[in-house]
């Protein structure tokens, strides 16, 4: 469709492969799945569940909410349900959320959920965003366990200033993004967030047993790591698998670094992200 080759988005991006909906799946469809599986892993049910929030740009539709759908599909007819539009921080975003509210006392469990079908929103003739999306969607349920556990900090922030680097054309109703500007951004603001959840927690980096960045560009992602002194072993990548599923990134991500055993009980995970808005956050987490 573009003038582009295998060899130019191994090469620049690390993308060797992703996953692109059909046109009858919807978002929900996705985090549906996703919120499945982490309802079924975390032996709960959903009638447990008092809060959705879901983490993603490309909702089924401006309203309901894609979250609504989701608590439709799962059956979860006790929770409140929103969505949150943070970009590809968004899965964060939730994260912070959810670990606020659960703090606040006001609520035992959440389910956070970060998706997308970014394919309906990439202009296909545009060699400069098509290449780079994939759609997926990955969820997890937060619930209030000891102080030696689970979130153990958490950090998240935005710039409106850069509002126009990364945006949904609105009349083309299509991502347009200066892929150069994304970059230098996103090298600079990862480290700068992941170091924030680090001097919180007053952990140094070398506790650090696995660092999962937000899946952009497998460029972005070693930058990440060698500027935050991370021995590479130490540093997860799948976007090679998925290609940038925005919002679901980092959870897709943490889930497969569980699954196969990269990320064990009682690791110290720290997570990072970035995406339009801009936006940004971090979370550190013992498993
Ligand atoms: N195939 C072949 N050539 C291409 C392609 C392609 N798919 N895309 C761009 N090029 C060309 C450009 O036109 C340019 O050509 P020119 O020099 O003749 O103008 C050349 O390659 C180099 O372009 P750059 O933009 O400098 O390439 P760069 O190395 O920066 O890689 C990329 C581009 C992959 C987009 C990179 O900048 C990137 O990954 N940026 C970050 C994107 C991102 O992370 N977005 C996340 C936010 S999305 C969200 O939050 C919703």
């Amino acid at each position: 469709m573009v003038d582009t080759s295998d060899e130019w988005i191994r090469q620049r991006t690390g993308i060797s492969e992703r996953r692109i909906a059909e046109d009858d799946v919807a978002t929900s469809d996705l985090c549906i799945h996703a919120a499945r599986w982490a309802i079924k892993n975390a032996h709960i049910d959903p009638l447990d569940i008092e809060m959705i929030l879901v983490a993603t740009v490309t909702p089924d539709r401006f309203f309901p909410s894609t979250a609504c759908y989701v608590q439709k599909g799962i059956g979860a007819k006790n929770a409140a349900a929103m969505d949150i539009s943070a970009a590809c921080a968004g899965f964060l975003y939730g994260l912070d959320l959810a670990d606020g509210l659960i703090r606040s006392g006001r609520y035992n469990t959440i389910l956070v959920v970060g998706g997308e079908i970014f394919n309906k929103i990439v202009d296909w003739n545009d060699r400069n965003t098509c290449v780079l999306f994939g759609d997926g969607a990955g969820a997890a349920v937060v619930q209030a366990t000891d102080e030696s556990k689970g979130i153990l900090a958490s950090y998240i922030g935005s710039d409106g200033d850069y509002a126009d680097v990364d945006l949904l054309d609105q009349k083309l109703d299509k991502i347009q993004m200066n892929g150069r500007e994304v970059f230098k951004l996103g090298v600079r603001l990862m480290p700068e967030a992941a170091q924030r959840v680090l001097r919180q927690a007053n952990v140094s980096v070398e506790d650090i047993d696995l660092l999962i960045p937000h899946q952009a560009n497998l460029r972005i992602i070693e930058a990440v790591g060698d500027r935050l002194g991370m021995p590479r072993e130490k540093v997860y990548i799948n976007v090679d698998k998925y290609g940038n599923t925005s919002a679901a990134t980092v959870i897709i991500a943490l889930d497969e670094a569980i699954r196969e055993g990269r990320a064990k009980p009682g690791d110290l995970l720290l997570l990072v992200t970035f995406g339009a808005g801009l936006t940004w956050g971090s979370t550190l987490l013992r498993l």
